[in-house]
């Protein structure tokens, strides 16, 4: 759905990304894994319209592409979940999962909210991804990080995402969260959406991940598909294996 052909990004003089190649295929996850600024947010605000690439080609659907906005990658099915999630933490969860996408019915000036089928909807679509929550009008705030992750995701489902981006959703949640919350890309994936998975977490990546990338300032240092390559080969390329045995080095205790 998404190809990327030598693509790469300068903010400046900044080189924050160079000559990458990557696929984004349907009903496959695709993780995106590095330390902290080697790129992968940059990467996935290329692929969701937010940053134009200064170089390279940007293919979506096979047709050449470059984005000037947001509107248009969402436009062509591509959603973005973002760390921070841009959710109103005191809005209804019903209200949260329409906004900026509102049902109205009726015309100028009779115009209103159709509240009753969005919180019916809302209800609806958390169920069938299994998400429980107790009440559809208690403000979002009051939901744990990974349901509100969840949210995020089944909202984007159900407004036709095609590409699915999440940036680094259990980065801040526990081990049962992160559970829960790779359960729903799981899900996803098995729709046939296609999943970019951005983490720092070669173990989450491993449990759902069809195929890895590894980036290292800015460029590409491993791409392997599922079963060419072990947990243990993409921890060491992740934490970089030569610089962690340096780091035990340096941390070992005197006898
Ligand atoms: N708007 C910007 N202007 C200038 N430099 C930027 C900008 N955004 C990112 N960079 C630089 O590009 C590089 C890659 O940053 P990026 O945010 O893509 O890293 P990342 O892999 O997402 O890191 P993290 O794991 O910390 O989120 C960094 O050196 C960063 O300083
Ligand atoms: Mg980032």
């Amino acid at each position: 759905m998404i190809e990327m052909t030598g693509v790469g990004k300068s903010y400046g003089p900044i080189r924050a990304l160079r000559d990458i190649d990557l696929r984004v295929n349907a009903g496959e996850v695709t993780c995106v894994l590095g330390d902290n600024g080697a790129g992968k947010s940059t990467l996935i605000k290329i692929m969701s319209g937010l940053h134009p690439h200064s170089s390279g080609v940007l293919e979506v659907d096979g047709r050449e592409t470059v984005f000037t906005s947001p509107r248009q990658a969402l436009d062509l099915g591509i959603a973005t979940v973002y760390q921070d999630l841009a959710v109103v933490p005191l809005m209804e969860v019903w209200r949260n999962f329409f906004l900026g996408s509102e049902l109205t019915g009726g015309r100028y000036p009779l115009a209103g909210l159709r509240i009753r089928d969005m919180r019916r909807i809302a209800d609806e679509e958390l169920r069938k991804m299994g998400i429980t929550v107790a009440d559809i009008d208690q403000p979002i705030g009051t939901l744990s990080g990974g349901q509100r992750q969840c949210v995020a995701i089944a909202r984007a489902v159900y407004f036709g995402a095609r590409v699915l981006i999440l940036d680094e959703p259990t980065a801040a949640l526990g081990v049962r969260q992160s559970g829960v919350v790779l359960r729903y890309v799981a899900a996803a994936r098995d729709q046939g959406i296609g999943v970019v998975f951005i983490t720092h977490n070669p173990h989450h990546a491993y449990l759902v991940g069809d195929h890895f990338v590894v980036l290292k300032l800015g460029a590409m240092v491993l791409d392997a598909r599922r079963g060419t390559v072990t947990l243990e080969r993409l921890t060491a390329e992740m934490a970089g294996g030569a610089e962690l045995a340096e780091l035990a080095e340096q941390l070992r205790r005197p006898a």
